[in-house]
């Protein structure tokens, strides 16, 4: 079964061919991330703009590399959310659209269910992936984070999952972006924080961990702030020191301990959650996705804290693409309830707040 993927979630317009879930034969992304440099943050107008120029090159490139023609194409899956409104719609209208026109099955797709699909592509002609020499095994537990997502998920199969917990505030890589932003890092945050703390030290300062009502929810923003108020006070500031004037004031080592510091702590909340889940739901496969999974000091702590080996996909497929969407629309298509994920190509709209 060959499903053309369509992902417009966030800042990402992507389209691809995959065969069967499994073997991927295109995978092409357009991002508008330069554009939201100057700004320290994707800025949904921006975004959306950006995806009504793309999506018919993207759609078009993606069957050209493939090599497939739409009569080669079994059926399209959009993802229907979560994510920015403006950009999730123009995804959603151009999939319904080619539905109709070329009379092809429809499926929307949950683009936090689709991240966990991307473990489970495991062949390729294009260049430049490394794929994993197995796949993961049910009941698997997932930990998803990205600049918009920091979720727990136990999946029983592809298409029956449990969300156990998320975040309550900002998301893991937003919260990275911020740090990086009041420290004068370069956007975005995760990898020019995880550089600065290489030359830090995890130790310099204690940065508080939220506890919350239930076990496997996230919090970041207080986190946030405890660096705000920490890096106030390393210049001799009081708390109405202006963020933005910090970064020159700040020295190379003070941000450098600071970075370290904040991504130590914010690591080690995601790694403590994710072992209290192992352990509670015992899962034969534990799975990382979403382009925070980039963070060498993720892959460290987590190493250390699980007895099992933990599933990476390869990092151009941890980010945001729509081969991981093609692959759970063939997994939903495929399931026992394949007719209840089927969508009317007249009615489909996107759920920006859709939850698991
Ligand atoms: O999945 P993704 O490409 O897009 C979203 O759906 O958000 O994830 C991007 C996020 C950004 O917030 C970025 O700062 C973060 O992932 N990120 C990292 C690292 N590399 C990227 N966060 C921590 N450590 C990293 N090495
Ligand atoms: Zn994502």
């Amino acid at each position: 079964m060959t499903i053309l993927g369509i992902e417009t979630s966030c800042d990402e317009t992507a389209a691809s061919v995959v065969v069967d879930g499994t073997t991927m034969l295109s995978n092409t992304i357009a991002s508008s991330m330069q554009l939201h440099i100057p700004y320290g943050g994707v800025v949904p107008e921006i975004a959306a703009r950006s995806h009504i120029e793309s999506i018919l090159p993207v759609i078009k490139e993606s069957l050209l590399v493939a090599r497939q023609s739409w009569q080669d194409i079994d059926a399209i899956a959009v993802t229907k959310g979560p994510g920015l409104g403006g950009s999730l719609l123009i995804g959603v209208m151009t999939a319904r659209t080619l539905a109709i026109i070329k009379k092809k099955p429809l499926y929307g797709i949950d683009h936090v269910a689709a991240h966990v699909a991307a473990n489970f592509i495991a062949s390729s002609f294009l260049d430049g992936y490394k794929f994993p020499e197995s796949v993961p095994n049910f009941p698997l537990l997932a930990l998803i984070v990205s600049g918009g997502h920091t979720q727990l998920v136990l999946f029983k199969s592809h298409t029956d999952y449990h969300l156990l917990g998320q975040t309550g505030d900002d998301a893991i890589g937003e919260a990275f972006d911020k740090v990086a932003k009041l420290l004068g890092l370069p956007y975005p945050g995760g990898p020019s924080v995880a550089k600065a703390a290489t030359n830090g030290n995890p130790d310099a300062f204690t940065l508080p961990i939220a506890h919350m009502n239930s076990p496997y929810d996230f919090s970041f923003s207080g986190l946030k702030t405890a660096v705000l108020r920490l890096a106030q006070s390393q210049i001799g500031e009081t708390y109405d020191f202006p963020s933005s004037k910090l970064p020159d004031r700040l020295s190379e080592a003070q941000k450098n301990d600071i970075a370290a510091s904040f991504q130590c702590t914010a690591i080690k909340t995601l790694v403590e959650k994710t072992k209290q889940a192992y352990l509670e739901f015992a899962p034969k496969s534990v799975v990382v996705a979403g382009g925070v999974a980039a963070s060498t000091e993720l892959r460290r702590q987590l190493n250390a804290a699980l007895l099992v080996s933990v599933y990476y996909p390869d990092i151009k497929l941890c980010t945001d693409n729509a081969a991981m969407i093609a692959s759970q629309g063939y997994f939903q298509a495929t399931s026992n309830r394949s007719q209840s994920y089927l969508e009317d190509p007249f009615k489909l709209v996107p759920n920006p707040g859709l939850s698991m």
